[in-house]
């Protein structure tokens, strides 16, 4: 069975569990005060508020809470169309395992999703969520399902000996959403340097290290490991990597990065990873930053004459903008600043001046890049500019 022919089973899985999926912010919200006391919702937004401050008793306490019946299939309809873009790469990937771990299952809708299309292999679901495994089971059970297992362990306080041929980890090894990650070497690069220290703070402080260490062991030699967290940002992206592979993990296909929506909002996610180890032909690491939708830029086709005489001849917001900065002619700095952010990242902004015009260029270590390039006469609006962001008021 493929992607496609999927499809249809995993909508009805994801109906029985009581999902809806929305395309509109608005009907979603009616239907969850509809659907919700208010006592359920305040408890849920006070669960929220909570989960925001990291530790890992509040992180519990938040996926207790939405593993309650009521609670449970308004909030995971947000995440309708994330199950469509996971569940089905997933469930095409499981391939020639028998014994398949899911850890960090939640509720385990993605994991009864799989263990229903895979009757001939064994599943095992693991959370630090008493109450989500609690559901997990009774699902299960409900489903008829003899081939999936829930345990309530914490991967981080738990040593297991058991040995799995597949092991996922979908949104579950880096709970630490705001972590920078690591910085380029300086704003003129996208390369993060190799001294070790960064490495181990960053694998310390959001507890990859020691969960990738866990599951190595609890993976058979030929297994392999699906691995999907929101690293995306090339600052996040390059450590996991690296953590992956200092621990013998080779790629064996083209990471995907997939995007799909949290009803309105639209969310640029993974990348999703198919690792394993002693591979004979992986593919290489890249820690270059992902392609993007920059303009592209040729001098002889620069937007003058607009009618609006403010508007720039040239923008370009992505990491692509370094690129074209490094290509004006006859460039003359006419200011610049570099200096470190009250978060640690490195700002440079430069203003200047090109035979294509006047710049204004911004980068940092967190691989943000913007230029702005106008014609003489609009040069005030942009000298403007670099006095607010060099005095930091941006
Ligand atoms: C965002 S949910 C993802 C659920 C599911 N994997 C999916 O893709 O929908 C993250 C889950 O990971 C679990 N989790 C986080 N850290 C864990 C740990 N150290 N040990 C076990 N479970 C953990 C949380 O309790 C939560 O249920």
């Amino acid at each position: 069975m493929t992607n496609d022919s999927r499809l249809p089973s995993l909508h009805s899985h994801l109906a029985w569990w009581g999902l809806r999926q929305f395309t509109s912010d608005e009907a979603y919200f009616q239907w969850q005060r509809e659907t919700l006391s208010s006592e359920d919702l305040t408890t849920l937004h006070r669960q929220v508020e909570q989960k925001r401050r990291g530790s890992a008793a509040d992180e519990i306490a938040f996926y207790d809470a939405t593993a309650h019946p009521n609670i449970l299939p308004v909030l995971y309809s947000q995440r309708y169309d994330y199950y469509l873009a996971i569940g089905l790469r997933v469930a095409d990937r499981i391939g020639g395992a028998r014994s398949v771990l899911d850890v960090g299952c939640g509720v385990g809708i993605l994991t009864t999703f799989y263990a229903k299309q895979h009757p001939d292999k064994t599943f095992v679901g693991i959370d630090r969520s008493p109450v989500s495994i609690e559901r997990a089971r009774e699902r299960a059970q409900a489903l008829g399902l003899t081939n999936v297992l829930f345990d309530c362990l914490d991967l981080d306080h738990t040593a297991s000996n058991s040995s799995y041929d597949l092991i996922l980890a979908t949104h579950a090894l880096v709970q630490t959403e705001q972590d920078p990650g690591i910085p380029s070497r300086s704003w003129t690069t996208f390369e993060r340097g190799s001294e070790g220290h960064q490495q181990a703070d960053f694998e310390g402080r959001t507890g990859i290290g020691a969960r990738l260490d866990c599951l190595s062991m609890q993976l058979s030699i030929n297994g392999r490991m699906i691995l999907f967290e929101k690293t995306r940002q090339l600052a996040r992206r390059v450590p996991l990597q690296r953590a992956v592979a200092a621990r013998g993990f080779d790629l064996i296909e083209q990471p995907e990065l997939i995007r799909y929506r949290l009803v309105e909002e639209v969310a640029d996610d993974g990348p999703l990873y198919l690792l394993g180890r002693g591979i004979s032909h992986p593919l290489h690491w890249d820690e270059t930053p992902e392609p993007d939708e920059g303009c592209s830029f040729d001098p002889t086709k620069l937007e003058s004459g607009s009618a609006d005489p403010d508007a720039p001849l040239y923008e370009n917001h992505w990491s692509s903008a370094q690129i074209v900065w490094e290509q004006l002619r006859e460039k003359k700095v006419l200011h610049e600043t570099t200096r470190q952010e009250p978060d640690g990242r490195q700002l440079h902004v430069e203003l200047g001046q090109a035979s294509e015009g006047i710049y204004l260029y911004c980068a940092n270590t967190l691989d943000q890049r913007q230029l702005v390039l106008v014609e003489p006469a609009s040069r005030v609006m942009l000298e403007l500019y670099y006095r607010e962001i060099a005095s930091g008021e941006h």
